[in-house]
């Protein structure tokens, strides 16, 4: 079943080339629309279409869609389970446990300007319903469960618009976090980290997930336990991950680049965010996603600052 449909995406993708660098407008606009069907109709075609998005590209002035995926997503996806498309964030979403695998948005200063009337007052905690209804968490899951509903992609990070602001309330984008010392503590550090961050560099990158770390049972045995909630068994991680990326303002300046782990459980105020810090490859281990690409890191991105303050005030 793959194999055509494989050639002919493919050969889709070389046709379109053609048709830009002949400069055909009607029949590149055509085959825009087809390759959007096909992507529509045939699961497969999904699949690869890392391998036909650079083909993409070309038409995007023209689709607003595919321009805003191409940005928020320029690093890469770290991986193609059920990929969600919003306003103004990508997700992946893990059917299995009924929360995302990564969340993927680009932040600029616009996304920060707080729109008069805008905010998360006006928006509700809601079942997405394009996911299928056996996969799907429901707000009663998170009803006397125990655990907050907490954003991935942060609400206070798309305040310019009530509908960016909106879907971060969907229930793919939410997860179970402990409220006290956690959601309402180191996370919420973390994540008033990235904004600082955006109104400092302008351009920042960021993926968020949950982890279920194993733990060591004897010297080559490791078990995985967590808890699930509600009658849809909604997985409660035991860790939640960002990989932050931050773009140089300089012309040729490498980003740079610094990821974070941090428990699902009340955090003690006296550590700091850099206590949390943490090897990329751990987290890929982990989550079984890959970051960049697979890019070899040491060649994209610059050297690691030891304190929070230093990277204010050394990254240019
Ligand atoms: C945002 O959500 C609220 C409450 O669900 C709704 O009333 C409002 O129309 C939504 N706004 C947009 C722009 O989608």
């Amino acid at each position: 079943m793959i194999r055509p449909w494989l050639g002919l995406a493919l050969g889709l993708a070389a046709s379109l080339v053609a048709c830009f660098v002949a400069g055909a407008y009607f029949q590149h606009r055509h085959a825009t629309r087809r390759l959007q069907q096909l992507v529509q109709q045939d699961p497969y075609a999904y699949y690869i279409s890392p391998k036909i998005f650079n083909a993409f590209c070309f038409f995007a002035e023209q689709n607003g869609e595919v321009h805003r995926v191409r940005r928020i997503m320029k690093y890469g996806f770290p991986g193609l389970d059920d990929v969600r498309i919003y306003s103004d964030f990508v997700l992946s979403y893990d059917r299995r446990n009924r929360v995302a695998h990564w969340v993927c948005e680009h932040l600029q200063q616009s996304n920060l300007l707080r729109q008069p009337g805008v905010g998360r007052a006006s928006a509700t905690y809601r079942p997405d319903l394009s996911v299928p209804s056996t996969f799907r968490a429901a707000l009663a899951d998170y009803r006397h469960s125990g655990f907050d509903r907490g954003h991935l992609a942060a609400a206070g990070n798309h305040c310019s618009h009530q509908l960016h602001c909106n879907e971060t309330f969907f229930l793919t984008n939410i997860a179970p976090q402990i409220g006290q010392g956690f959601n309402s503590g180191a996370w919420n550090k973390l994540e008033t980290y990235v904004r600082h961050l955006t109104q400092r560099f302008g351009s920042v990158y960021v993926c968020t997930g949950p982890l279920y770390k194993p733990r060591q049972q004897s010297a080559n045995k490791w078990s995985l336990e967590y808890q699930m909630i509600g009658s849809n068994m909604v997985a409660v991680p035991t860790h939640y991950f960002k990989v932050i990326t931050i773009e140089s303002k300089l012309p040729l300046g490498k980003p740079y680049m610094e990821a974070y782990v941090l428990p699902n459980s009340p955090i003690p105020q006296k550590l700091t965010l850099r206590d949390f810090l943490c090897d990329i490859r751990e987290i890929e281990h982990y989550a079984g996603l890959q970051f960049f690409d697979g890019l070899r890191r040491s060649a994209i991105f610059g050297s690691n600052f030891p304190s929070e303050s230093q990277v204010f005030r050394d990254f240019l």
